[in-house]
């Protein structure tokens, strides 16, 4: 169909703003319309497809058969625009601005310090409001519900929530607003009163919620709504038309005459489809005014639902009928109800229909197995005639496809009523307990006459186990008609066994694990019908075990930290709790991100074309066909480099475009120029790029150590002799760990604009990174330009977690060339999946250790070798792989270390700086081998780590001095504030009472070294403006990643300069007015440019002294005022020179650090040991960070990347192919920590009266450090794993991999289920996934 064919106008209401399409085209998401059409640039994109929950928004319908407005939230980013003809929709913007009135939830989130990068805060705000607007006084468990799908990789939700939990009356107790001990659990009580403790906000202040104050909904889209409408509406775009048909019959003709035309509900298959596969339907039907679909009618045996009924209307339906009908009757609805509330997210929940679950059969689709296992049908309609479909093991035909013809419609699901004697259960296991789809689901139903045990009818139905939803029929049969006993069941496993065979490369892997799923999962079914049997009175047997789901409420939280001094100027902000300077910005979406930069006048878009091989010769490029399609500009190849062609990268090159080789799938090769995002895709597909294989691409370290592939030069560092200590020690032990890598997921992908100025090749560069200098330098050098020539601007990031650097600098080079070719302003903003295709993350480390110790725990020697997979450039590699063994010791005096370190050249895209720098990756492996001594000797790991510790003054293995005084104050406090010894004790009876579920607890430390150990890179630049007005405008060398670096600089400045930090305002980081700055990492920001700031605001201070001795009680403006009129200068620069900190590799010693950050962490969790599932039930971390510079942003650095630890050690897991393709690419596959991952209790102290000479106002680094203290949480699923394991009677040492995930704890466990699954011979088969 052609644009030019005349079509509807839509009409949707945005904000209370009538909004009328005249030529909308079906292919355009709610997101870019909002985003680029309106302007409305708050609501974010993170993922593209309903994975995050960055695009969130309201969406209210009138719905006039209940004459109700109904409002929920969705996904922006998968909702049609077509699809919400009628409706109004709310974004951020909508509900408050800071011009007007902020909303209280905007100013909730704020205040409880819930924003830091903020790219995540609009939907979160979004998902919040639009449960206040259904329930003003909502519970936790209904936040927590809201919240599930919105993703956050900065403040581990905990601030988030807690902003929250103040619109629920539950959460008002003393300590809600942050803070103080909690009045509910009278833990922790002090000598302190409750009022003198500081605390994070002040929940008083804030304003009160007032539903009358909201938007009201627009009374004519009710009139629209309420005058029948039998007009059908037609949309045609580029390639799509979109017909929304008035009645069934219509429908039902549509269909007949248009068999392949999807019907579009919810879209979030059909969408997902479009955008990743390149799926195109040049006509699509929307049924959503076809009310047929949506009616209910309950009737003598069931209740018939309509297939368009959106999950979270079924979900209410279902729960709004069980409390009315017996017991009994709602088996299958309970069934239903506990499986809807796992699936997918609200905002998927609130628009995914359930006809199109059930159309679409995933294979692991929720709902399927427990619909086709509680005997429900389908009622579908054709221009053949209506009839009736059982959901059973013949409507599932293949993947995706079940026994429907193309033409049929469903109508209606049939959900029947269960019956006395009858028992329906869905039991499911995921990645991550919410928000994921299933490794394995399942629905099971028995029945039993009455008073019998003997199994009448049965049906057990399993997701996850192949390309359709499955019925084990044979495990079945072996079960009906037979007593249900221990006999029964044991012969069932056996069959279930052999039924629901997986090959062992099965897509999906995981296949042992997900083979004693279906084990266990029938064993847990089993234990709920021998419950309901006994409450039943027909069996009299001792029961085994009860089952108990893993606790989940998220209690109140404790975050304890030091008063300022009593004498400090009230005034004076450093100290104190002060809200990330943006946060109301970024909370009312009026932040301004890098692709929120409104578009310039003829601005083109640039979508990188990338290898399809590892390593490969290109032998031919053919864009050719590209440059046919419409909107496209131009491509950009190597040859259009003016300048460098390659970045060099520590000894090595990295080319910007691949010219005749490829080394990893992912590498860029050339880069497409359209005039819009779409079209630049449509033209980056288009690009032929042929290729000659080369042999023997190298993916894994043990590929990489077989071959020798290492980028040079590797290193050694050793203390003492090793191999003479081994000699005298009481037992030797060998052992290893691995270590997955980690994507940064920053929430706000890679983003630049590059715009050339005109004249004299200048070039403005706005961009998303943490190294402006170095951005503006790679540009240079690359255009073969004077740096003079490029300014590089950046506002904020939404994110970066040390991912914005190296791999930033390669893209906005390629970004200037096009720039430059075509002389007109180039955006590339990556896409989630090419993000993570494109850029690597942190490394994955194979570390294996011998290590010598003595009976009572003292460890002599340890010989460690650690292997890092650094992808096919060399990156940063070797930098981490130094700071690995500068970290060998961790907080351990061992008189014999030796570490050896490689960096392995493989044909993975290129790893690069995370969070930590290598130390998360060594120290693991150092804690794990104290935690393998621990076991060989049985021995508490605790007390291990005690008789290990430095002592007094001490020396690290590279001799250099320090004292851990503080290491022991933070040791000793977190046993105490955790109550270490009573939990391990309690942990312990715990164990011996339960079978299946087990607690584990670990208490974990860290001394981590701050600073670049290159000298150079210890330097920064500040440069402050005070202007005629008396407002203060500093500039800094810092780059605002969320991290509060900003708002630590107006603290800074306002304490220098004697002004409330009102006065003061920061812009942006720019190379125009800080030049040759530093990267904003190490931890080591806020020291340097702190320092800077200061040194700049004291020398104005200073200038303004004779006019303020002059006129003591003048005001701050009059003094400028009159400086100004005596020609004094107020502007300064501010430059912090570092200390002259080095490493020698040759002599092993030196001075890398400039100080130690400390901190001890202690985790608990329980364990479900029959799917791998774990909580962390509670979380103290104790911190020394000297004197904070405001707690509020210091305990949000600690609790982030604490939460980012938790996700590498535990949760976050990168899949790629057996060639190489990467295929995790988006938050469907790659888990990172979501609400449902906050420990239920998460408390966090600042060690207090600690002080650093080091650094500014005593304050010590601390972005970094706790991330490594996420694996408190990894040891103490070891230690559960441990009791698990004893109970199946293994005892010592065993191997745990990271991440911990469900399947990895589940296999440890060791459980009878796991044993009875035949593990596969490796190097028997090609496995569906690498352990790279
Ligand atoms: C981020 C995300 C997470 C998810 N998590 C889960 C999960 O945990 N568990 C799970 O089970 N699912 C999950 N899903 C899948 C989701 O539940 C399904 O995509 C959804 O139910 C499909 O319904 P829809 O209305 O969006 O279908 P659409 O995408 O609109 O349509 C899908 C297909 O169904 C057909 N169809 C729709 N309605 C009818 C009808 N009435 N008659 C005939 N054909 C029809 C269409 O022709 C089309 O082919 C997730 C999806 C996403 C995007
Ligand atoms: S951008 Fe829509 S859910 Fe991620
Ligand atoms: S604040 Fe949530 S992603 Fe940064």
């Amino acid at each position: 169909m052609s644009a030019q064919q005349e079509g509807d106008a839509l009409c949707v209401f945005i904000n209370g703003k009538k909004v009328t399409e005249s030529h909308v085209d079906p292919e355009t998401m709610l997101l870019p319309f909002l985003r680029e059409k309106l302007r409305l640039t708050g609501t974010k994109s993170g993922c593209g497809g309903g994975g995050c929950g960055a695009c969130t928004v309201m969406v209210s319908r009138y719905q006039p058969a209940t004459k109700t407005i109904v409002h929920y939230s969705a996904n922006a980013c998968l909702l049609p625009l077509c699809q919400l003809y009628g409706a109004a929709v709310t974004t951020v913007e909508g509900i408050g601005s800071s011009k007007t009135r902020i909303h209280p939830v905007q100013e909730r989130i704020a205040k409880a310090h819930g924003s830091q990068c903020g790219f995540c805060t609009p939907g979160m705000v979004m998902s919040m409001y639009a449960l206040l607007r259904n329930k003003p006084k909502p519970t936790m468990d209904d936040i927590t519900q809201a919240l599930g799908g919105n993703l956050c990789r900065c403040t581990g939700y905990r601030p988030i929530i807690d902003g929250c939990r103040t619109f629920c009356q539950e959460g008002n107790c003393c300590q809600a607003n942050g803070g103080a001990n909690c009045c509910l659990n009278g833990e922790g009580k002090t000598n302190e009163s409750e009022d003198e403790k500081p605390q994070l906000f002040d929940q008083e202040k804030f304003l009160p919620l007032d539903p009358t104050q909201e938007l009201i909904f627009p009374p004519e889209l009710i009139l629209m709504a309420e005058a029948s409408n039998s007009q059908t509406l037609t949309f045609h775009g580029e390639r799509m038309t979109w017909v929304s048909p008035t009645s069934l019959e219509e429908l039902v003709q549509l269909r007949a005459k248009n068999p392949k035309a999807p019907l579009v509900m919810g879209n979030t298959n059909i969408g997902p489809d479009i955008k990743f596969k390149g799926v195109l339907h040049p006509l699509v039907i929307s049924p959503m005014r076809v009310k047929e679909l949506f009616e209910v009618s309950e009737g003598a045996d069931g209740v018939w639902v309509g297939a368009g009924s959106s999950l979270s209307e079924l979900q209410s339906l279902l729960e709004k009928m069980v409390p009315q009908l017996p017991e009994e009757k709602t088996e299958l609805f309970r069934a239903l109800i506990q499986q809807l509330r796992n699936l997918g997210s609200l905002q998927i929940r609130n628009v995914a229909s359930l006809g199109g679950n059930i159309v679409s059969a995933y294979p692991n689709s929720d709902l399927n197995p427990v619909l086709a296992a509680g005997n429900c049908k389908v009622k579908v309609v054709s221009t053949g005639g209506r009839r009736e479909v059982l959901l059973n093991q013949d409507f599932f035909v293949g993947f995706g496809k079940t026994i429907l013809k193309p033409e049929d419609v469903v109508v209606s699901v049939f959900i029947p009523f269960t019956r006395k004697g009858e028992y329906v259960r869905a039991l499911r296991q995921a990645p991550r307990k919410e928000v994921s789809f299933a490794t394995v689901t399942t629905g099971m139903r028995v029945c039993f006459p009455e008073g019998s045990r003997v199994v009448q009818e049965i049906s057990l139905y399993f997701g996850g186990m192949g390309p359709t939803t499955v019925n084990a029929t044979k495990t079945c049969k072996a079960i009906a008609g037979r007593p249900w006993d221990e006999k029964t069941l044991n012969e069932a496993y056996d069959a279930l066994l052999e039924e629901l065979d997986l090959p062992p490369s099965a897509p999906g892997g995981k296949v042992e694990f997900r083979r004693s799923l279906t084990l266990s999962l029938l064993f847990k079914f089993n234990l709920e019908v021998l419950q309901k049997l006994k409450e039943a009175n027909v069996i009299k047997d001792e029961l085994p075990e009860k089952l108990q789901p893993l606790p989940k409420e998220i209690q109140p939280s404790l975050q304890e930290f030091q008063h300022v001094p009593k004498d400090q100027d009230s005034q004076d902000p450093v100290g104190r709790p002060m809200m990330h300077r943006s946060a109301i910005s970024q909370a009312t979406g009026e932040a301004v991100y890098c692709d929120d930069i409104p578009k310039t006048d003829g601005e083109l878009f640039m979508v990188l074309v990338t290898s399809s091989r590892a390593h490969a010769k290109i032998t031919a490029l053919d864009v050719s066909e590209a440059l046919k399609l419409p909107g496209v500009v131009d491509v950009i190849t190597a040859n259009d480099v003016p300048g460098k062609k390659a970045r060099p990268m520590f000894g090595y090159e990295q080319e910007l475009l691949a010219e005749s080789q490829v080394f990893c799938v992912g590498q860029t090769v050339c880069a497409v120029l359209a005039d819009t995002k779409t079209h630049a895709k449509r033209g980056a597909a288009a690009v032929k790029i042929t290729y000659d294989d080369l042999p023997d691409p190298i993916f894994t370290i043990e590929d990489a150590i077989e071959k020798s592939s290492y980028y040079e030069p590797t290193r050694m560092l050793s203390k003492g002799d090793v191999t003479e200590a081994f000699k005298t020690c009481d037992g030797v032990y060998e052992g290893q760990i691995r270590l997955g890598g980690q994507e940064h997921f920053y929430m706000e992908p890679q983003s630049m604009l590059v715009v050339p100025v005109g004249e004299e090749k200048e070039f403005k560069v706005y961009i998303s990174t943490q190294w402006p200098t170095l951005i503006q330098e790679a540009v240079a050098e690359t255009l073969d330009i004077q740096s003079n020539r490029v300014t590089c601007h950046v506002k904020r990031l939404g994110g970066a977690f040390g991912g914005k650097v190296i791999v930033t600098s390669v893209l906005a080079s390629i970004t200037s060339v096009a720039a430059w070719k075509t002389n007109r302003a180039v955006r590339c903003v990556l896409e989630r999946g090419e993000d993570m295709l494109i850029t690597g993350g942190r490394h994955p480390v194979l570390g294996k250790y011998k290590v010598g110790f003595m009976n009572d725990g003292r460890i002599m020697a340890v010989d460690y070798y650690y292997y890092a997979n650094s992808g096919c450039f060399v990156d940063e590699s070797v930098l981490i792989s130094e700071k690995i063994l500068l970290h060998l010791d961790n907080v351990y005096n061992i008189p014999n270390m030796r570490g050896h370190s490689a960096t392995c050249r493989t044909n993975l895209p290129s790893n690069t700086a995370f969070r930590g720098f290598g130390v998360p990756q060594g120290l693991l492996v150092v804690e794990n081998m104290v935690n393998d001594v621990a076991m060989v000797l049985g021995r508490p790991a605790d007390q291990v780590r005690e008789v290990n510790m430095y002592k007094g003054p001490s020396a690290t293995h590279y001799k250099l001095e320090f004292s851990p005084e503080n290491l022991h104050r933070c040791w000793e406090l977190c046993k105490l504030k955790s109550d270490y010894s009573a939990r391990r004790q309690a942990a312990h009876r715990f164990n011996q009472q339960i079978r299946w579920r087990k607690r584990g607890v670990a208490l974990i430390p860290i001394k981590y070294g701050i600073a670049f150990a290159e000298s150079f890179l210890n330097q920064a630049g500040a440069l402050v403006h005070i202007y005629k007005d008396g407002s203060v405008l500093v500039t800094h060398g810092g780059a605002e990643m969320g991290q509060g670096i900003h708002t630590k600089m107006q603290q800074v400045a306002s304490r220098e300069l004697h002004i409330p930090t009102s006065k003061v305002f920061l812009s942006e980081t720019s190379t125009g007015t800080v030049p040759n700055t530093c990267p904003s990492a190490a931890s080591f920001g806020t020291d340097a440019n702190g320092m800077a700031v200061k040194e700049a605001c004291e020398i104005l201070y200073r200038r303004l002294e004779p006019i303020r001795l002059k006129d003591p009680k003048g005001s701050w403006e009059s003094w400028i005022k009159e400086a100004h009129l005596q020609k004094i200068s107020l502007s300064a620069t501010g430059f912090f020179r570092g200390e002259d900190l080095y490493y020698d590799w040759e002599k092993m010693e030196g001075r890398p650090y400039a100080y130690f950050t400390f901190g001890v962490c202690c985790s608990e969790v329980e364990l479900d040991c029959l799917t791998g599932d774990y909580r962390t039930l509670r979380t103290d971390i104790v911190m020394d960070i000297g004197r904070s510079i405001n707690p509020s942003v210091d305990i949000g650095q600690i609790e982030g990347a604490f939460t980012q630890g938790l996700g590498l050690y535990t949760l976050e897991e990168l899949k790629y192919s057996p060639t190489g393709i990467l295929y995790s690419r988006g938050p469907s596959q790659y888990k990172i920590p979501a609400v449902c991952d906050v420990p239920l209790k998460f408390n966090v102290y600042l060690l207090p009266d600690s002080y650093n000479p080091h650094a500014i106002y005593s304050s010590k680094g601390i972005g970094e450090p706790t991330l490594f203290l996420g694996s408190s949480v990894f040891f103490a699923i070891k230690d559960a794993v441990a009791a698990a394991r004893s109970d199946s009677g293994l005892s010592g040492p065993f191997l745990l991999d990271t991440p911990a995930t469900p399947e990895r704890a589940c296999l440890a466990c060791a459980s009878p289920f796991i044993k009875k699954v035949p593990a596969s011979e490796p190097g028997s088969f090609k496995p569906w996934a690498l352990d790279i």
